[in-house]
């Protein structure tokens, strides 16, 4: 139909777009593109695979912190994703495959925020002076977004493939041993406060871009907004610098025996673990000094 009515031009030329004296199959392309709905499809992408995301980092946060409850917690939880609790013997592959499909959601939701990155020098300037004088707090989140997102590229990254090779190695002092003896604590600390300030600008972002506003009072509901963005951020980096704590502390008194692979004292085990399992892997983060 639309095709059609492009054919008999009975669509009006969009202002300042279309010279009148284009040749029609020209004419015709550059009105499709105007009209395309892609623009609209991939916003719909992005704001879905953000709000993924965003969702499973609050659940992430949730099964991480399991270790301030106690380390058989979190060995519990760990051996839950391998299938321990209802397949004969626990398997790693399905953490792999969770962490393939997070892992195919960061990367569609990377590429599509590409598109609003400044591609050169020119773009960025423009930016950076249409945020100085607006002088708009939400322009200022946006400009926030853009960079904790660039970073979340690198520190992300690392991380998932991490788990995605090595899924066997999650556990209360696999986890330390990487942490402390494997370094990856500031790793973590940077990713931590990059995808928290990302995720709750994001979620704040989501609500405002699709009207989840809270209230009829607009401005009421925005600063209620905010104030909701800013306690998530809060809230979750502070259990996250807790959880790392606790991390760093298991990780440094199990220094001297890192590689060593933890075994449940007893009821936490599901009974289809193997005994025996007390062996260094052969990637397990090698041993600092003598
Ligand atoms: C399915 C994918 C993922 C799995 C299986 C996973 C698993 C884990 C595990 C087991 C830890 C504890 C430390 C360790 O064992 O190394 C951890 C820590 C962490 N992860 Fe993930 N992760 C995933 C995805 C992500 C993503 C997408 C992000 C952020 C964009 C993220 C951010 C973090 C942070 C910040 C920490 C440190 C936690 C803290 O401060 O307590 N993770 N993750």
């Amino acid at each position: 139909m639309t095709r059609m009515l492009e054919r008999s031009s009975a669509l009006p030329t969009p202002a300042g777009s279309l010279a009148p004296d284009i040749p029609l199959p020209h004419a015709s392309l550059a009105r499709r593109r105007l009209h395309s709905r892609w623009p609209a499809r991939l916003d719909l992408l992005q704001s879905a695979s953000g709000l993924f995301l965003a969702l499973f980092l609050v659940a992430h946060m949730f099964f991480v912190s399991s270790i301030l409850i106690s380390q058989e917690a979190f060995y519990t939880v760990a051996r839950f994703f391998e299938g321990a609790y209802f397949l004969a013997t626990p398997q790693p592959w399905i953490v792999s495959c969770v962490v393939g499909g997070v892992l195919a959601v960061f990367v569609l939701h990377a590429w599509l925020a590409l598109r609003k990155f400044p591609a050169n020098f020119r773009q960025y300037k423009a930016f950076a002076e249409h945020r100085a004088g607006l002088r708009h707090d939400d322009t200022g989140l946006w400009w926030i977004q853009l960079w904790t997102g660039f970073a979340l590229f690198f520190l992300a990254s690392i991380h998932l493939y991490g788990m995605l090779v090595h899924p066997e190695l999650i556990g209360p002092y696999e986890s330390a041993d990487r942490v402390w003896t494997g370094s990856m604590w500031p790793l973590y600390l940077l990713l931590l406060f990059a995808a928290e300030i990302h995720g709750s600008i994001g979620l704040y972002r989501l609500a405002l871009k699709w009207d989840w506003l809270p209230g009829r009072d607009p401005v009421a509901a925005r600063r209620r907004l905010r104030m909701l963005k800013t306690a998530f951020s809060l809230f979750f980096i502070a259990l996250g610098l807790l959880s790392l704590l606790a991390y760093v502390r298991l990780g440094i008194a199990h220094a001297d025996r890192a590689g060593e692979r933890y075994q449940p004292s007893g009821d936490g085990a599901p009974a289809n673990v193997a005994s025996g399992m007390n062996v260094a892997p052969a990637m397990a983060p090698v041993r600092r000094g003598g």
